[in-house]
Formats: C-alpha cells, structure tokens, sequence
C-alpha cells in the first residue's frame, strides 16, 4: 500500500512518542510536588509563573509562603504590590510578580475570581504566555494542546532533529506546529496532564542542555538527535544578544545606628517598583547629592559586574555614613537590618547589603 509522505517530522514518531512519554511520566517522572495532585489553577498558575525561571527546589519555599499569605486569587489581587514584591524578593525577575498581582486582579475583575477554562482565554492574561496557558489548561482542565517553553524546545528539536533557527518567529512556529502534532489522541483523555508533565520532566532531568542522560530517556530509539550523535547541537539558535554595558554609582549611606537608606524604584524603568539603594549615573552626581558634613566620609567600596539580560551593570558603591535626618530623596527612608530583608530588592543590592 502506497503511503502519504509524513507531513511533519512529528508524524514520523506520533502516537508512540506521546505513550512513551506518559508511561515514563507515571513511572519516573515527579509526582509530589505540591503543585501537582491538584485541578486547581491558583496554585497551578502561581507554580508555573514561579518555575518560568526558577528551579524547583527554589520555587518549593517561595510557592509555599505565598500560598500562605495569599490563599486565594481573591487574596493576592487585594494585597498591595509592595507586599507582593516582598514575598518574591530573591527570586528575580520582578517582572513575573508585577504581573502576577495584575494577573490576579483581572481574573477577579473580568472573570468573577474564576480562572477562565481555555488555553486562548488565559493566554489573555497578563504574564501568561502561549507556553503557560497551555500547561494550565492541560493540568487544570484537561485540554489537549502543545506547551513548549524553553526545556520542552530542547526535548522535541532533538527528538524530531529540528535544524530550523529558533530565533526565526517562522521557525518557531513551525516548532510548535510539530509540538501539537505530538500530543496524544484525543481519545486518551488523562493523557494529556501526564504527557505535558512528562514533557518537562524529562527536559529538567534526562535531556539536559549539556551531557543529557540518553541511556534513561523513554525517546532514544526514535531521538534523532542521538541518531545523529550530537544530541547538544540542537535546539539550534543562532541569533546572539547585542550586550551593552553600562556604569551606575549606589550611594550606600548609613546612619549612626547602623540603618540604611533606601528608595523605592520609579514604575518604569530598571528595577521598577523595587526598593534599592539611590542610583547615579557618576560618582560626582552621588557626591552632589550629599551635605557637606557626610560628604569626607564617603569611601568607595569594591565595585562589581551584575549581568542583566541584555546588558552587564557595572556597580560602583559608595559607602557613606549621613549625620543628617535623610540620605537621600523624597520617596526614601532609612531601613533597620530587621526590616530591609523583607523588601522586595535587586538582587546585586541584597547581595551587597548581606555583605557581599
Ligand atoms: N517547570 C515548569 N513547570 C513545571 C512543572 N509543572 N513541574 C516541574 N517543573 C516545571
């Protein structure tokens, strides 16, 4: 018999592919973490945003003290953004918690504080991307559709030996088309949670960026990659970051007590909303800023590199002890060694106020 020509390199491998990968889930993959075991999209969606950058083990204490704070959606939309920026502090990418808080508050004021049930309607939400929505749609409500965030890019471009440039939109998509030609039939109806599971499973502990575990994944057999020997060449991404560098002096003043001075961040802007020691673009503009009393105490401290995504900060602390009732400008105060581990903070700040 005369067969058609697989339209995709997915169709290659599908449906086997999808049962290996749910068989696998059941046995090996995890299945205690306490965002799992649960239908309910609060906890889904926080365990997702929080594991967007973030490894498990980190997320384990974040996810559990936020829970707690904030049992509800309802909860965290009534809580203030400096509350919720607190609870984050140390996890990064503060960008994530200004969302979230939104989040929160849209799914009470468009959707009476119910989590819509589709992967388009919560894709409409801010901070939930293509990749997330479909994750909690699949765990919450069953749905069958395609995640593919940065893990799952590297499991299907080896399986499938996707050579397509994932900085290219056109071949992403192409990716993602792929991606939904995986899922298990229609007809497997609690496939989709262990598939989607297994998916980032299998991307967290065996298809590694870097030395993946071959010998224990459920897709050798089928894995192009590995056909070809060099699993680590893909997913294949060619397009480089321009970084760019850029100098800023932090005035770190204290007072005869030992507090510091700290500002919260503008809303826009680098570091937006955080508390941080003041910025300044020159030594002679932080040194401007001082009364002439503080001013001789200033003392440089050791200066270091804190790289953001697109561009490396070179930070220059200025050590400064204020006699005055200020160190700095209005939206300022100073911050007992009680108080300022609870803000929410950059983290090369944090680092240089723990002492380094
Ligand atoms: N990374 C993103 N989502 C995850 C999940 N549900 N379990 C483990 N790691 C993840």
């Amino acid at each position: 018999m005369l067969r058609d020509a697989p339209r995709s390199a997915a169709q290659r491998i599908a449906p086997t592919f999808a049962e290996n990968i749910v068989a696998w889930q059941r046995s090996h993959g995890r299945s205690e973490l306490p965002w799992q075991n649960t239908r309910d999209p609060y906890r889904v969606w926080l365990s997702e945003v929080m594991l967007q950058q973030t490894q498990v083990s980190t997320v384990l204490g974040y996810f559990a003290r936020f829970l707690d704070r904030f049992p509800t959606v309802q909860a965290l939309a009534a809580g203030t953004e400096d509350e919720v920026f607190g609870l984050w502090s140390g996890l990064g990418y503060y960008t994530r918690a200004r969302n979230m808080h939104r989040c929160a508050q849209e799914v009470v004021a468009r959707f009476g504080g119910q989590f819509p049930r589709s992967a388009a309607e919560l894709e409409t939400l801010p901070g939930i991307g293509r990749s997330t929505a479909a994750a909690i749609a699949a765990f919450c409500f069953g749905e069958r559709v395609a995640i593919l965030d940065g893990n799952v890019k590297r499991v299907l471009s080896r399986v499938l030996g996707f050579d397509g440039d994932l900085a290219s939109a056109a071949q992403e998509r192409a990716l993602w088309n792929e991606a939904t030609d995986l899922l298990p039939p229609a007809s497997e109806q609690a496939a989709i949670a262990h598939y989607t599971q297994g998916l980032m499973d299998l991307g967290a502990t065996v298809c590694l960026p870097r030395k993946p575990s071959c010998m224990l994944c459920p897709t050798a057999g089928v894995c192009e990659g590995r056909r070809q020997g060099e699993p680590e060449k893909y997913p294949v991404k060619t397009r480089k970051l321009r970084r760019t560098a850029q100098s800023l002096w932090m005035l770190h003043a204290r007072d005869p007590q030992g507090r510091v001075w700290l500002e919260k961040r503008p809303a826009r802007g680098i570091w937006a909303g955080l508390y941080c020691l003041p910025v300044f673009e020159s030594r002679a503009a932080l040194l401007d800023g001082l009364a002439p009393v503080d001013r001789h105490s200033a003392r440089d401290e050791a200066g270091f590199v804190h790289g953001l995504t697109h561009k490396d900060l070179h930070l220059h602390p200025v050590a400064v002890v204020c006699r005055g009732a200020s160190g700095g400008g209005a939206q300022g105060r100073w911050f007992d060694a009680h108080e300022w581990p609870a803000l929410g903070m950059p983290a090369p700040v944090r680092k240089l106020l723990a002492g380094g």
